[in-house]
């Protein structure tokens, strides 16, 4: 049969099927539905396109003014920066810093471009501005990092004795300093620096992104943070430092050591509204190293972390420790969501630490998807040397837990005091989370003295007093200093 004539037949006989096909009612629904999803596809199509002209104009507008927030403004190219990623210019960094020093501060703007750099030094009273698609990028090359002796508190670098690289950007003893700007980027090209760590190439302890030390009046904001070599954003025995609206991010996991944020030392300090998903802890307050850190004597205190979101797959949302030697004290934490984390919150020391860890009060947190809840640990046993005391034993007391909901949960609190450390005055009011383990045993404590008030699921171990909602005793705490866990889990 002719090709024409084949295609005729097939023609005749679907005019023909049409007819009774329609005849049945689930057929006209059939055919009715389809008109619709085409229709509805249609529209999605013209939404999407509708979209990627929005976008097309959004990125094709001319950039962000950049607001004159201290006088004199200078920029970048002005010393002989390029943005072209490839450039070097540490020299237009320091020429501009010392210009910015000589004039008793300024503006130092960084356009749109990639700008490679060696670490350099703050001066007071600077604003670092990072327009929209700016991006500070540090080099990778060890050899460009300056050392610096060991933090006085640590005793030596965290990782490797002796000197330590300093950070890409670097202040000492300053006062007023502002980095921001249209969320441009910091970028510390970390993963060169987690493989040589992880080969055990590297002979000192790699360098955090930005650390500021013995400053004051410290602001960061509206920046994005990412791909740090060791901890991101470091201040180090500073007073008054906000840092709010900033997105820090490296890998959740293959990436070492890179804490968010590490307030160590510090008085008087907020954190707030920000974004942060890193392979270590999002935030650890510390206060220095065993020995070093007693001697030191420089505790964290006056501390308010609110409104962060957080994912850590390798620790914590929040930590505590494990370095407080110089104690922390009086830290606020509420709004936090965690998710998709290892754990929510963690205090965290050992014998040999001292120091304290007390008046620490946590507010409506949101945990989500969370293997462990809230983590107080007593044996983190890592120190710098066999110099540290065993008898300087840390106290942890008076900490208050209000409003911890969420799901996912696989042990929603787990606190081991021991017998030398116990935990003190711990209390939890108003939490219910979703678990994903269906033991007994899984709000799990040791060593630990407090109380419950009014609805907490899942129950609470045995340890602690229970109260009911009007604060009227129901029940006194039996066997405080007894293990009511369950190991397996
Ligand atoms: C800096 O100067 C260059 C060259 O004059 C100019 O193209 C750029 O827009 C300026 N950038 C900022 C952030 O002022
Ligand atoms: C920054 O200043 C500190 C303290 O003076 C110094 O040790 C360090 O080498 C300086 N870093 C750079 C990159 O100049
Ligand atoms: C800032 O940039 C980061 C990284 O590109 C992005 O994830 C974040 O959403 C941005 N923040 C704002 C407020 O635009
Ligand atoms: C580390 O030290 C060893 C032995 O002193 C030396 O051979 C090597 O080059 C050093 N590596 C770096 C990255 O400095
Ligand atoms: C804290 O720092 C900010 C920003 O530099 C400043 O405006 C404020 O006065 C400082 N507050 C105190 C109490 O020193
Ligand atoms: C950060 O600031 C931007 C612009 O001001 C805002 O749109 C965004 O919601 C803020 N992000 C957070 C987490 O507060
Ligand atoms: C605790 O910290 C907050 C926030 O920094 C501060 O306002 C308050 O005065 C501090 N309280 C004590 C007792 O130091
Ligand atoms: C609790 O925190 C969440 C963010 O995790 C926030 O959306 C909510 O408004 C907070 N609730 C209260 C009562 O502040
Ligand atoms: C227990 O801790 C709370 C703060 O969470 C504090 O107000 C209270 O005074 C402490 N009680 C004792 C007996 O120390
Ligand atoms: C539990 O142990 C701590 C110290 O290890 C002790 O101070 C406390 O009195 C003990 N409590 C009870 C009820 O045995």
């Amino acid at each position: 049969m002719p090709d024409s004539l084949r295609f005729q037949t097939r023609r005749l006989d679907y005019k023909r099927l049409l007819p009774s096909l329609l005849s049945s009612h689930q057929t006209l629904l059939t055919v009715i539905w389809t008109a619709v999803f085409i229709l509805v596809v249609v529209w999605q199509t013209n939404a999407v396109d509708r979209l990627l002209t929005y976008h097309h104009r959004r990125f094709s507008q001319p950039p962000k003014p950049i607001p004159k927030l201290r006088h004199p403004v200078f920029n970048l190219t002005d010393f002989g920066a390029v943005g072209d990623g490839v450039s070097l210019n540490t020299k237009a960094f320091e020429r501009a810093i010392s210009e910015i020093h000589k004039r008793g501060g300024g503006q130092l703007n960084v356009g749109p471009g990639v700008w490679l750099t060696a670490p350099f030094n703050l001066t007071s009273h600077i604003t670092l501005f990072l327009a929209e698609n700016a991006v500070i990028l540090g080099i990778d090359d060890e050899n460009y990092w300056p050392l610096m002796p060991p933090l006085p508190s640590y005793g030596y670098g965290r990782e490797r004795r002796g000197p330590r690289y300093g950070s890409l950007i670097h202040g000492q003893n300053l006062k007023d300093v502002v980095i921001t700007g249209h969320n441009g980027t910091i970028d510390g090209q970390g993963k060169t620096w987690w493989e040589k760590y992880r080969k055990n190439l590297l002979n000192h302890t790699r360098g955090p992104l930005v650390q500021i030390m013995w400053s004051r009046d410290i602001v960061i904001s509206h920046i994005t943070l990412q791909d740090s070599p060791f901890w991101t954003l470091h201040p180090y025995d500073c007073q008054n430092v906000t840092i709010t609206n900033v997105t820090i991010l490296a890998p959740s996991s293959g990436a070492p050591n890179t804490d968010g944020i590490d307030p160590d030392s510090c008085d008087n300090m907020v954190i707030e509204d920000s974004y942060i998903s890193v392979g270590d802890d999002g935030v650890a307050i510390k206060s220095g190293w065993d020995q070093y850190g007693i001697a030191y004597g420089r505790p964290s205190t006056n501390i308010v972390i609110r409104n962060l979101i957080v994912r850590s797959m390798i620790s914590a949302g929040v930590s505590i420790g494990s370095e407080m030697s110089g104690g922390v004290s009086n830290i606020t934490v509420e709004n936090l969501l965690v998710w998709n984390s290892k754990r929510g919150i963690r205090i965290k020391t050992s014998a040999g630490r001292g120091g304290y860890v007390r008046h620490i009060a946590y507010q409506n947190l949101t945990l989500e998807n969370v293997r462990v809840g809230i983590v107080i640990k007593t044996d983190y046993n890592e120190h710098p040397d066999n110099g540290y005391d065993p008898n300087a034993l840390p106290v942890i007391e008076d900490i208050r837990f209000t409003g911890i909901h969420g799901q996912g949960i696989r042990i929603p609190v787990r606190i081991y005091g021991s017998r030398e450390i116990p935990v003190r005055n711990v209390t939890f009011r108003d939490m219910l989370v979703g678990i994903t383990y269906k033991k007994k045993h899984i709000f799990q404590c040791s060593y630990v003295q407090g109380r419950v008030i009014g609805k907490i699921f899942p129950v609470p171990c045995e340890n602690l007093d229970t109260y009911d909602d009007v604060g009227r005793l129901v029940r006194l705490g039996v066997s405080q200093n007894s293990s009511d866990t369950d190991y397996d889990a």
